[in-house]
């Protein structure tokens, strides 16, 4: 099985999702190609993103399967169908259960809107602000069982404004994800990330 071969997942907007499929349309995935994108919620802006790119999408509902488990079943059966190596989470609202986890064991990464471990979960953007910290910013991780603690593979900070809004913050925050996400995803599909217990390094 190879890392170079990608699903992107996501629940949402799927801008990150856009973002990596131009990285890999200009030529800056390295081997990396996305294979396919999986979503939870068939009507999310994301899956017409992936019709316009030419990306094969996996739409389903997790509610027409009997338990969180068999849902998980239909994907990995799909994923190996597909080869695919690599598992990168996008703005995908769910957690994954040992059903994907274990088969992918260090096979699947996040992108989250804060400095982990500060302000894990949902609004981390929202809850930066109410903190009043004066820097947040944006972490590519590998996904554990838990909410967003798996092993830091990436950080880049991002300067909280005075006046800032959550809408504002949220717009810097992504134009820096953008490009950290296809940077670490291309080091990935090229294996130069190692990882030993929760210490992660990207070679050159
Ligand atoms: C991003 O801010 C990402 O950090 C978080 O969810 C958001 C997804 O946005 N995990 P989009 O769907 O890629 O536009």
């Amino acid at each position: 099985m190879k890392w170079s071969r990608i699903a992107v997942f996501a629940s949402g907007q799927g801008s990150n999702f856009a973002a990596l499929a131009e990285a890999e349309r200009a030529g800056q995935l390295g081997g990396g190609r996305i294979e396919l994108l999986v979503s939870d919620r068939p009507e999310a802006p994301v899956a017409k993103r992936a019709e316009e790119a030419g990306i094969p999408a996996l739409l389903l509902r997790p509610k027409d399967f009997a338990s969180r488990e068999l849902y998980e079943a239909e994907i990995v059966a799909e994923l190996q169908r597909r080869d695919i190596g690599l598992i990168v989470l996008a703005g995908y609202m769910r957690l994954i259960t040992p059903v994907l986890l274990t088969p992918y064991a260090g096979r699947i990464v996040n992108i989250h809107p804060s400095l982990l471990p500060a302000f894990a979960g949902k609004d981390a953007i929202g809850q930066a602000l109410d903190y009043g910290v004066k820097l947040t910013g944006v972490t590519v991780h590998f996904v554990d069982g838990g909410m967003d603690t798996g092993p830091v593979i990436a950080q880049r900070s991002v300067a909280v404004e005075p006046g800032d809004t959550v809408e504002s913050l949220a717009e810097r925050i992504h134009q820096v994800e953008y490009e950290l996400y296809p940077e670490v995803v291309r080091a990935l599909a090229e294996g130069k990330v190692e990882l030993e217990g929760r210490k992660t390094l990207i070679r050159e």
